[in-house]
C-alpha cells in the first residue's frame, strides 16, 4: 500500500503517468465517471481549508465514490484529546482512503503508520502540501507543455509557505529548472531547503528581496500569501502582510508567457486587476486540482482504469511508507 505524504514519493515517471491520466480525465470524464462506485474518501482537516477539502471531495464524487469527513479539530473526537493515530485507525474501519490536513509537521505521517488505508498529506503545518505541488506540476506543464528549461520565481513567504517547500523539492529533479527567490529577509526559505534540497542538487537559484528586479527574468511566477496563523506575534505579520503587491503595473515588467499561478487563498498579494490578464492561471490551477487528485485517488486504491496511464511498475517506485 502507498501514502502520499511528499511528492518526493513518487518518481518523476509515475508523476509523468498520473499527469497523462490527468490530462485523460480532463478530456474524457465520462471514463472515469463511475471507477470509484462503492469507494469512500475521509478527508480528516484539523485546519481551515476551502480548495483542498473541496477539490478532494469533488474528486471522489467525480470518480463515482463517496465522502465523509470532518472540517475543523473541534467538531472532531481530537477536542476530546483522541490522537492522530486512533482516528485514523478508526477511520480505516470507515473508508478506502483518507486526505489529513494538519496544524503539525509530520502528523499525516504518524496517520500513515497506523493506518490500513492510503492515507494523503493535505497540508502539514508549514513543512510540505504534495498534493498542491501535484496541482503546481500539471497547471505548468498543461501551459507550458514542460516542466524542465523553466525559469521559476517563488514570491512571498517563503519560509512558512509549504506549498513552496513541496513545490522546489518536486522541481528540482527537472533538468534547466532555475529559481529565483523573492521575500523580504524574515521570510526567506529554510536552511534546510537551501542546504538539502537545492544546493545538494546543484540546482541554480537567486534569493532576491525586490520582485521588480526578477520578474523579466521569469517563465512562472509563483506568488504567496503571507501565512499569518504561523507568526508568533501578530505585529509581524502586519509588517511583512502587504510586502509583495503584484498589479497590473509590475505585469507590464512580466514576460508575454509567463505564467503566473498562486496555490489561493489570495489576501493582498495579488491585486484584483491582474485577475483578467490572460497570464493570471490561478484559477485554472484550481481546476487541474481536481484532475490531478482524481488521478492520484485512482493510483493510490489501484483502481484498473488507471493502469494503462500508470503502468505495470507503479507500486515498485519511489518511497514506500507501509510498514
Ligand atoms: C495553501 C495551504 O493550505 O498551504 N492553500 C491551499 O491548499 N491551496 C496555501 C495557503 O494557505 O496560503
Amino acid at each position: 500500500m502507498r501514502h502520499c505524504m511528499s511528492p518526493m514519493d513518487f518518481t518523476v515517471e509515475e508523476l509523468d503517468r498520473m499527469m497523462d491520466l490527468a490530462s485523460d480525465i480532463e478530456k474524457n470524464p465520462d471514463r472515469y465517471s463511475h471507477v470509484c462506485d462503492g469507494k469512500k474518501i475521509a478527508t480528516l482537516f484539523y485546519e481551515p481549508s476551502t480548495r483542498t477539502r473541496l477539490s478532494f471531495e469533488t474528486a471522489m464524487l467525480n470518480l463515482g465514490g463517496k465522502v465523509i469527513g470532518f472540517s475543523s479539530a473541534s467538531s472532531s473526537s481530537a477536542s476530546k484529546g483522541e490522537s492522530v493515530a486512533d482516528t485514523i485507525r478508526v477511520i480505516s474501519c470507515f473508508a478506502d482512503i483518507a486526505a489529513i490536513r494538519h496544524p503539525k509537521e509530520g502528523a499525516p505521517y504518524v496517520a500513515s503508520v497506523h493506518s490500513t488505508i492510503p492515507v494523503i498529506n493535505a497540508g502539514d503545518g508549514g513543512h510540505q502540501h504534495p498534493t498542491q505541488t501535484l496541482t503546481d506540476l500539471t497547471t505548468i506543464r498543461s501551459i507550458k507543455g514542460r516542466l524542465d528549461g523553466l525559469t521559476i520565481g517563488l514570491c512571498g513567504d517563503l519560509k512558512f509557505g509549504r506549498t513552496v517547500h513541496s513545490l522546489i523539492s518536486a522541481l528540482v529533479r527537472y533538468p534547466g529548472i532555475r529559481f529565483i527567490l523573492i521575500s523580504p529577509e524574515e521570510l526567506r526559505i529554510p536552511d534546510y531547503v537551501r542546504e538539502d534540497v537545492l544546493k545538494k542538487n546543484n540546482v541554480p537559484f537567486e534569493e532576491v528581496i525586490r520582485l521588480e528586479d526578477a520578474m523579466p527574468q521569469l517563465d512562472v511566477l509563483y506568488m504567496t500569501r503571507v501565512q499569518r496563523e504561523r507568526f508568533f506575534n501578530e505585529e509581524d505579520y502586519v509588517r511583512m502582510k502587504d510586502f509583495y503587491i503584484l498589479d497590473a503595473e509590475k505585469m507590464k515588467l512580466a514576460k508575454e508567457d509567463c505564467t503566473i499561478l498562486h496555490p489561493l487563498p489570495r489576501v493582498n498579494e495579488i491585486s484584483v486587476d491582474v485577475d483578467n490578464d490572460p497570464r493570471a492561471c490561478y484559477f485554472r490551477q484550481v481546476q487541474y486540482g481536481v484532475y490531478i487528485r482524481m488521478a492520484l485517488i485512482m493510483a493510490l486504491l489501484d483502481i484498473p482504469e488507471g493502469k494503462p496511464f500508470l503502468g505495470d511498475d507503479f507500486q515498485k517506485g519511489g518511497m514506500n511508507h507501509e510498514v
